[in-house]
């Protein structure tokens, strides 16, 4: 049954009639692209609190029930069954890939691995404490002026080149990245290793001696990509809809999103944890610290803990904490003190009323940071990880809205409160 909402203003008794859309699963939305046109107002929003910004079909989250789906699969599914690559795959695709299918992709995302040597020299421009964020960034936008063979955003081949280019370059750009700062060669992908392995192998590997990949961070590398794959509408996923919806060169656009993703409020949050963990140093100083947080004027907040669209447990940070004991016990390091603190930590917070009555509940960020520092990872890099697995996130979602025949710019309007109009004043006048 399709229902409809009545808009009226009370001053003119003129009523506006607004369509609402159903989707498969999930609240309706209302349709109010017309009232602008019949009112003369503008809806306000900030922050986006109450506005879905597209129709998309490739994620859904139910914050209140801690369910998170990449093309209807359950997280909890593909943690366990899948692989990284096969979920960048049915991001990107939509459906599972048959074996040929996923075969070819994998062969497709191997064969681009490498990065143009010109492009390795950018990294010489960078002083060695750069932030491995910054120096991303910069390097991926710069790739805008290397793949001109991919960037027909209307061709679908381009699109699809420039898909698996992204995906299969973010490694080992992030490597170089990482290779820079600790001033050691760049170290070359191998493309017998898989991904998380040939990772493991730019990152720490160095050519005066063997490396050995540790296959249990392989497999906890490639469990944590695939639970940070994608989370539909967030800040860094918006802002590659939105650099991308002007039809701006792609790789710009995931540049863009990996700006956004570096704020402490989204990806740069599982560095901020591991700060704040520092900072509280053990768990006899975690009461003075949580007043600091309740303090509202310290500016301090728990990091890693709440979620603007999960009122209830994050599903990714179950699996995540459930991972942090066998991964450690695996690489025999299962008393890790921080590992301990922030257990503590997370018990102490969920009996609180301050975090109870707001629906506080450990996200994403508040484990993965444990897990990337037992692997040998440095907090300055964990966003940097973050920004490899959601890549496969950007590109599904830059995909859909590129192909949308019916896709407009994005472009928000505003509530003014500057000053009216006014005359220009000689400088002797003011
Ligand atoms: N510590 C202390 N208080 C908090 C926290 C926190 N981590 N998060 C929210 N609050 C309080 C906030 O002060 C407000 O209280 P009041 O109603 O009294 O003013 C209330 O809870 C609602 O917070 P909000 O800031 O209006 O909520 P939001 O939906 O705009 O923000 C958030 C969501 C994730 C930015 C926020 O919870 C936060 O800053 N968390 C810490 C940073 C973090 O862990 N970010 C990672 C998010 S998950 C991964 C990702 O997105 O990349």
């Amino acid at each position: 049954m399709s229902t409809k909402f009545e808009l009226k203003n009370l001053a003119t008794g003129k009523t506006t009639q607004l369509d609402v859309m159903s989707g498969t699963i999930g609240p309706d939305v209302i349709d109010i692209s017309h009232l602008t046109r019949d009112q003369g107002v503008f809806t306000y929003d900030p922050g986006f609190m109450a506005t879905a910004s597209t129709e998309s079909k490739i994620t859904y989250i139910d914050g209140d029930a801690g369910v998170l789906l990449y093309r209807g699969y359950p997280v909890e599914q593909l943690a366990e069954k899948s692989s990284f690559l096969e979920v960048a795959n049915l991001l990107i695709y939509g459906t599972l890939p048959t074996k040929a299918q996923l075969d070819a992709f994998l062969n497709s995302i191997m064969r681009h691995t490498m990065v143009n040597e010109h492009l390795l020299r950018f990294f010489q421009g960078f002083h060695h404490n750069a932030h491995p964020m910054a120096m991303v960034s910069a390097v991926v936008a710069s790739m805008a002026a290397f793949y001109h063979d991919s960037t027909d955003i209307h061709d679908p081949r381009h699109r699809e080149i420039f898909a698996h280019r992204i995906i299969a370059k973010l490694p080992t750009i992030a490597a170089a990245a990482y290779k820079h700062s600790l001033g050691q060669p760049f170290v070359y992908p191998r493309n017998n290793l898989r991904y998380c392995a040939n990772m493991l192998n730019m990152f720490f590997a160095v050519p005066c001696e063997t490396y050995a990949i540790d296959p249990v961070a392989a497999e906890a590398l490639d469990l944590l990509f695939i639970l940070h794959a994608d989370h539909e509408q967030n800040a860094s996923t918006s802002t590659v809809r939105l650099a991308g919806s002007t039809g701006a060169n792609p790789y710009a656009a995931i540049s863009a999103g990996v700006s956004a993703l570096w704020g402490p409020a989204h990806g740069g949050a599982n560095e901020a944890v591991l700060d704040m963990l520092d900072g509280i140093g053990s768990a006899a100083n975690i009461d003075k610290f949580l007043a600091r947080v309740k303090d509202k004027d310290g500016g301090v907040r728990l990091m890693g803990f709440g979620h603007r669209v999960y009122k209830n447990f994050d599903p990714r940070a179950k699996i995540i904490r459930g991972m942090c004991y066998r991964v450690l016990e695996k690489l025999g390091k299962s008393n890790d003190p921080l590992l301990e603190l922030a257990v503590r930590l997370e018990e102490i917070a969920l009996k609180d009323e301050y975090f109870v009555s707001r629906k506080l509940y450990p996200n994403v960020d508040f484990y993965s940071g444990i897990i990337y520092s037992a692997l040998g990872i440095p907090p300055s890099m964990f966003t940097v990880m973050f920004a490899i697995a959601r890549t496969a996130g950007w590109v599904a979602h830059w995909q859909e809205m590129v192909s949308d025949p019916h896709k407009k710019i994005g472009r928000p309007r505003q509530l003014y409160t500057g000053p009216t109009q006014r005359d220009y004043q000689p400088i002797e006048k003011r």
